[in-house]
């Protein structure tokens, strides 16, 4: 902002200057997102990027890296952010796996904090893995979710079947209803538009 100020200023445009000191600074926002499993050597590394950043750094669940043996036969899901009609940047993963046949489990879902409640990236993140793994076979999908988002999945149609303390932090062992979740193929990629947020006029 300042270094636009700086140059209308350079260029004698003074009073397009003064009208950018009431502009309101707000970050950048993408227009698009696409959601879809991690497919090349750029969207993997921003998957592990991504995780290690908030479950790492931000949340301080783990020290260093948060890889564990789930990953050596997990799918990876990935959202990014697009920069020109083009997939730029990964700000949304969450993973998938089957322990026993039948049973498959989400875990490890994280949205750059930039990017949360912005396009749906969380809840498309999680349509896309219990959807996925239904279209493999799931029977019963569940997840290890954290205390503070257990009201987020139950409005997702996910229910509780109760507390349990993992990694030292309350959460909650969850089911999706998977009649609300449509099997679909692997291939898919969805396009998310962050929808503007209306002013509210008292
Ligand atoms: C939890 C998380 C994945 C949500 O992602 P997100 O992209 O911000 O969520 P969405 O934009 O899809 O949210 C969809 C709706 O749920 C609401 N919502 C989001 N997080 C919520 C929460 N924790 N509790 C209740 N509602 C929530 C949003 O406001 C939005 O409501 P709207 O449809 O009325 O606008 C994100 O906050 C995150 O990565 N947190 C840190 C890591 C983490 O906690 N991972 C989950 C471990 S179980």
């Amino acid at each position: 902002m300042w270094s636009l100020r700086r140059l209308f200023l350079a260029l004698g445009l003074r009073t397009m200057s003064m009208d950018l000191v009431d502009v309101e600074e707000r970050p950048f926002v993408p227009t698009e997102y696409v959601v879809r499993l991690a497919r090349t050597p750029w969207e993997r590394a921003g998957y592990y990027a991504l995780r290690r950043e908030v479950f790492c750094e931000e949340q301080r669940v783990f020290s260093g890296d948060d890889r564990d043996v789930v990953d050596e036969i997990a799918i990876p899901i990935v959202a990014a952010c697009c920069m020109a009609g083009m997939p730029d940047r990964v700000v949304g993963a969450v993973r998938i796996h089957e322990p026993e046949p039948g049973v498959w489990r989400g875990s490890r879902l994280a949205v750059h904090e930039d990017h949360r409640r912005l396009g749906r990236i969380g809840a498309e993140l999680i349509r896309m893995a219990v959807s996925t793994a239904h279209g493999l076979g799931a029977s019963q999908f569940l997840a290890q979710v954290q205390e503070q988002n257990v009201l987020f999945f139950r409005r997702l149609h996910w229910k509780s079947l109760g507390e349990v303390t993992l990694h030292g932090l309350p959460h909650h062992d969850m089911e999706a209803d998977l009649s609300r979740y449509p099997a679909h193929e692997q291939d898919q990629t969805w396009l998310l538009r962050p929808q503007p947020r209306t002013r509210q006029v008292a």
